[in-house]
């Protein structure tokens, strides 16, 4: 019987893939049989890779670019090329938030809120998403063939609701507001992907877009994680492997039709 969910032998590159959601979609499209591309901005060697991807070290490997510079992305792809051929698969997954635990400079007042903050974010999380596609699609288009996975977010959909956050204030006697930046950069990567999706329709590259919720980790605030599980419909976050998934469904032939789409996986926030 046809597996369509099959990603064996597929040449996937997931950008940032040694964060904490990239290592799981490297490690489990890499445990299902796909040769994993990370592109990272620092190098690792095969022994940290054999160290961090211990069962599929052989299907991993890393090459240096970050997203923002299109002369490191055309090296590393080249040399991908040169090693597994024009890939299969791009999994824009790399991105940058404004950090909670920052300065009280990057949780400012939309009024007041630094230029350099706004800069760096929409450098990573938009400009990086063009210039990756810019130069894998296109050896993806003139293969005939491909997909390109964005990853997104709800704050790409809907506002940071600040409500969330105002425990901080009033903890801390700073003010503290969630960043305009990232929900900025999330909500340009809707039409960057349909316009992707449209631009390369006819040439078999496909462009979709997930937008995912929180993900469970240690290091939010009690504070927040109970109002924004007042929030969520299913009462919890995403368990750290409920992404890995849908990143197949997308990466396989199971979704050879779909292409320009918003894939909402946020436990139901954005259904109320
Ligand atoms: N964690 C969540 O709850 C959540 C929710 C919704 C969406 N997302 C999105 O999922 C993606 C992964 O997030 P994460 O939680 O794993 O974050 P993370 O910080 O753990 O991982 C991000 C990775 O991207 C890399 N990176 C940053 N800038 C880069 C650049 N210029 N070039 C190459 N790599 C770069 C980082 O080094 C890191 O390895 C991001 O796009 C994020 O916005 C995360």
């Amino acid at each position: 019987m046809v597996d369509i969910f099959s990603v064996k032998n597929k040449v996937i590159v997931v950008t940032g893939g040694l964060g904490q959601l990239g290592t799981q979609f490297s490690q489990s499209l890499a445990q299902a049989g796909a040769k994993v591309a990370i592109y990272s901005r620092r190098p690792f060697d095969r022994n940290q890779i054999a160290e961090k991807f211990p069962d599929v070290a052989d299907n991993i490997r890393v090459y240096v670019a970050s997203v923002t510079d299109k002369e490191a992305l055309q090296k590393a792809t080249d040399l991908l090329v040169a090693d597994w051929g024009v890939p299969d698969v791009l999994v824009n997954n790399a991105g940058i938030d404004s950090k909670p635990d920052g300065s009280a400079e990057q949780n400012a007042p939309f009024e007041d809120y630094p230029q350099r903050y706004w800069d760096e974010i929409i450098d990573t999380n938009l400009t990086g998403v063009m210039l990756t596609s810019q130069v894998i699609g296109s050896k993806m288009a003139k293969a005939g063939r491909g997909s390109i996975i964005n990853v997104g977010s709800i704050y790409g959909m809907v506002s940071p609701n600040q409500s969330l956050y105002a425990y901080r204030e009033e903890r801390d006697g700073v003010p503290f507001v969630k960043a305009i930046s990232y929900a900025a950069s999330k909500s340009a990567l809707l039409n960057l992907t349909r316009y992707l999706a449209t631009y390369w329709g006819t040439k078999g590259v496909r462009t979709n877009l997930i937008s995912f919720g929180g993900v469970k980790t240690a290091s939010f605030d009690k504070e927040f994680i109970d109002a924004f599980l007042d929030r969520v419909p299913m009462r919890r976050q995403a368990e750290i492997t409920e992404y890995n998934g849908v990143i197949r469904f997308l990466a396989s032939d199971a979704s050879s039709y779909m292409t320009g789409s918003n894939v909402v996986v946020d436990g139901g926030f954005t259904a109320w």
